[in-house]
Formats: structure tokens, sequence, C-alpha cells
């Protein structure tokens, strides 16, 4: 793409040599040697670079300097100036100049500092272009659905997003959306330019995650070789999501229960106290009040979270949004595979309608996909649905798993269950024992009985 460079300046020795130079590079070069031109020219055109003589005849070099910030943020001014002017240097700097170069000065000088501005301009657009593909990505109208319970949600995070309310809790099984919420929130506050940060909080060792969340000290610890500011430190400004709190170790949870009344932290080995401006969205699938019951959870940071808790329904109970959303990841699949299908069958919607989900919005999406992918034609037929079938960690409501219709032989599943804990830990019983929430006796009982010991 041509670069596209404007000069105000009203010497016309330096503007002619400042083309030379220019267009030597290739760059679409426009001069002007006046201010009211030059604002004129930037209302029609946009420009990579702008080179400002500091006096003009009808006006300043500042003048332009605001102008300029009032109708494009992210292009990058030089201001030149005389040596004695080097004052109003420093108040085009404050202004958002990116430099300022002093006259006479060295071509190659002038050069060198034209492309590291370019440099910044391209850099500022890409941000800009990234940050609006992702607000776009997670605009309000990213989640679908219009039951009654959907539209009570919409309300209530459009007054979120737009208060200054520090912490929600979101509560729902899983699949239900809580990842989507957590980010059209964020996307959709005053907080969208700053940074989300997300974190589960179930995939780490308790110093693994208060490092992540708290940041380090250099020395706090034997791999401590730098300081390291935490996960909090980074979002200033910004939103932390804390996904799968409910799984946070108790010691943890005393101290971001002291973020969140205090919103002030230490890092690990840190001796003073750092304070921030940051969101928490915490996140749970899991019963926390069961939690609380059997003490891996405090009920006092249960609280405090719960000063907005938004709670998402499952799939079940959302009526004809499940229709909505069958429209909308079939069309979705369909664009995505290049398949012909835009059409569904009526019995397609029965079967689906029949059907619990118990892993929510994630379940259909995931039967979707694959349904789209076998799909033969232009219409979505019944046998292209396959339920039930798909690997989902998915729990009911009350924390159990639902019984799937034909019935389960419970033993089967207490050995496949037992497998599985022993593959995921690399056979430590020990561990393999606390994802099935037993002691480690009873764990080695079941083995023993099943013949696995
Ligand atoms: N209302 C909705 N409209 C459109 N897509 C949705 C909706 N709800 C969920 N999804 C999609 O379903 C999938 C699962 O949602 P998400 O990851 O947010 O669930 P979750 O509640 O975080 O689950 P988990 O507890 O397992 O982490 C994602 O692909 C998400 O974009
Ligand atoms: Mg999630």
């Amino acid at each position: 793409m041509t670069v596209r460079v404007l000069i105000v300046e009203d010497e016309k020795l330096i503007r002619w040599s400042l083309r030379q130079k220019f267009e030597a590079r290739g760059y679409h070069v426009t001069d002007f040697e006046n201010g009211t031109e030059a604002l004129a020219a930037l209302d029609a055109n946009v420009y990579d670079l702008i080179m400002l003589d500091y006096k003009l005849p009808d006006m300043t070099g500042l003048d332009i300097l605001r102008s300029v910030r009032e109708r494009d943020a992210d292009v990058v001014a030089i201001m030149m100036t005389a040596f004695s002017s080097i004052e109003s240097a420093v108040d085009a700097i404050k202004l958002g100049a990116y430099d300022y170069i002093t006259k006479p000065f060295d071509m190659d000088d002038v050069l060198h500092t034209a492309d590291k501005a370019l440099e910044t301009t391209k850099l500022r657009r890409e941000v800009r272009e990234l940050r609006r593909h992702i607000q776009h990505e997670y605009g309000t109208d990213r989640i679908i659905g219009t039951a009654p319970c959907m539209i009570e949600l919409y309300e209530v995070i459009n007054q979120v997003a737009e208060s200054g309310a520090s912490t929600v809790f979101l509560r729902g099984d899983s699949g239900t959306g809580k990842d989507l919420f957590a980010r059209v929130i964020h996307y959709n506050s005053d907080r969208a330019p700053r940074p989300f940060m997300n974190i589960t909080c179930t995939a780490l060792s308790e110093s693994l995650l208060e490092s992540e969340l708290f940041g380090h000290e250099k020395g706090a610890f034997t791999d401590a070789r730098t300081t390291k500011k935490g996960l909090f430190e980074l979002a200033d400004g910004g939103t932390i999501f804390l996904d799968e709190v409910g799984d946070m170790p108790l010691g943890l949870q005393a101290k971001l229960l002291r973020f969140l009344e205090e919103r002030t932290f230490r890092r690990v080995g840190g001796t003073h106290e750092l304070s921030v401006d940051v969101r928490v969205i915490a996140a749970s699938n899991r019963n926390i009040e069961k939690a609380i019951e059997e003490g891996s959870f405090r009920s006092d940071l249960m609280f405090r979270l719960n000063v907005i808790p938004i709670y998402l329904p499952p799939l079940r109970d959302r009526g004809d949004d499940l229709r909505l959303l069958t429209q909308h990841f079939v069309a979705q699949f369909a664009h995505e595979f290049r398949k012909p299908v835009s059409q569904i069958d009526d019995e397609v919607y029965e079967k689906l309608l029949g059907y619990p989900w118990p892993g929510n919005v994630r379940e259909l999406r995931n039967v979707l996909e694959r349904a789209v992918l076998l799909s033969k034609g232009t219409e979505l037929e019944v046998s292209d649905i396959v339920l039930g079938k798909l690997d989902h960690q998915d729990h009911a409501e009350d924390g159990g798993f639902v019984l799937p219709p034909k019935g389960i032989d419970l033993r089967d599943l207490e050995n496949s269950l037992i497998r599985q804990a022993l593959a995921r830990t690399n056979s430590n019983q020990t561990q393999a024992a606390k994802l099935l929430h037993l002691s480690r006796d009873a764990f080695r009982y079941r083995l023993e009985k099943l013949g696995l010991l």
C-alpha cells in the first residue's frame, strides 16, 4: 500500500527537499504552505505521516496537531521547529506529536525519524483493527436466545457492563455460556480497550496459581529469577476472568477475598501492597453451596463474589431457543464446511427437543457440527443427528450425571471412571482418588474390588 505523507511547511526549499526524499522512496506526497489548506485536506483524506512546521503564516503547528488528534487518533505527526522554539516542541509532544526535529536538519535524521513514525502509525492501526474485530466477535448479538430468562439476562449484563460494579459471579452448568458471557460483559464495557485476562483455577497447583495471579518478586522461590507481574497487574483497567473458581485452593481463596475487600495485594515474596483497578468475573459450574458445606470453599468469599450473581439456565429450560440455536449453528457450520444444507427437517427438532442436553449449548453445538459434516444434500435429516455419544464431561444441575434413557450399568461406569482417573493422573493413586472425591483407602478398596490392584 502506498504511504501517504502530508507536509505543512511555509519554506519552499524545505518543502521541496522533503518532497524529493519521500517521493524517491515511492511515497505519495501532498504539501501545503499554510494551515487552512492543510486542515481542509485532513478533512478529506487519510495520511500515514504528517510533517508539521511549527511556525506557519496563519496558525501554529500546535493548532493543526490538535485538529489532527480529533480527526485520526492513530496518525503520527512529526513537528519541525527552529532550535529556539524547543519549548513549543515539548508542548507538541504533550499534545501527542510523535517526535520533533530541529532546523536546520540533516535529511538522514529526518528519514530515520519518519521511518519509526510510520511503523508506529501502522502498529496503532493494526491494534485498532484487531480490537474492532474482537469487539465485533463478542458483541451482544453473539449470544443467541430470546427465551424470557435470556432476555432478563441481557438486561442484567447490559447494566453490569455499563456500571462500575467490580465483581460478577457467573453460575451455570457446563456449556451454558459462562465463558461467552464473561467476554461479552468485558467487550461491551468501557473496560474493553484494556486487557481481558482469563485463567482456569483447576489447572495449576496452589503455588503456581498464586504467582500467576499475583506475580512474584525476584528470588521469591528457586525458579523466580526475575520479577514477574501477575494477571491482576496485567489486567489493570480491564477484567480478570477466574474460571472454575470453586476449585481454587483454600489458601488462595483467602488472598482473593482480601483483594476483593481491599483491592490490594502483594506479589509472592513481595513486601509492599500493590493496588489495581480490575473487574473480577468469577465462574463456577460446581455446586458452591455443597463445596461450602464440605469445607472446600469459603462462605465469606462466596458472599463477596455474589454481589452480582448471574445464573445461566440449562439449555433444556430455554424453550424455543433450542430451535434458534440449531438454526444458528447449522448455518455457521454449513458455511464453515462449505455444505449446501439450508433446511432442517421437522423431525430433527423433535429429536433435539426430546433430549435433556446435559452438556447444554456446547453439546448442541458439537452434535450439530457433526450432523452438518454427515449431511448429504440441502436438508438436515434426523439420521444425521447422533445424541449422547459425544465425549462431554457434563453434569446435571444437581452435580450428578444424567441417566441415559436406556439406563446404565453402574459397575461398568465406576470401572470406567476409575480407569480414567488413573489414566489422567499417570496412575498416581492419591491424585486419582482426589479426582473422584474419595479417600485414598476408599479408592484402593474399589481398585481391589474391581480387580485393578
Ligand atoms: N447463548 C449462546 N449463543 C450462542 N453460542 C453460545 C451460547 N451459549 C453458549 N454458546 C457457545 O457454546 C459453547 C460453550 O459455551 P461456554 O464455553 O461459554 O460454556 P461454559 O459455561 O464456559 O462451559 P464450562 O463450564 O464447561 O466451561 C461455546 O462455543 C459458546 O460460544
Ligand atoms: Mg467455560
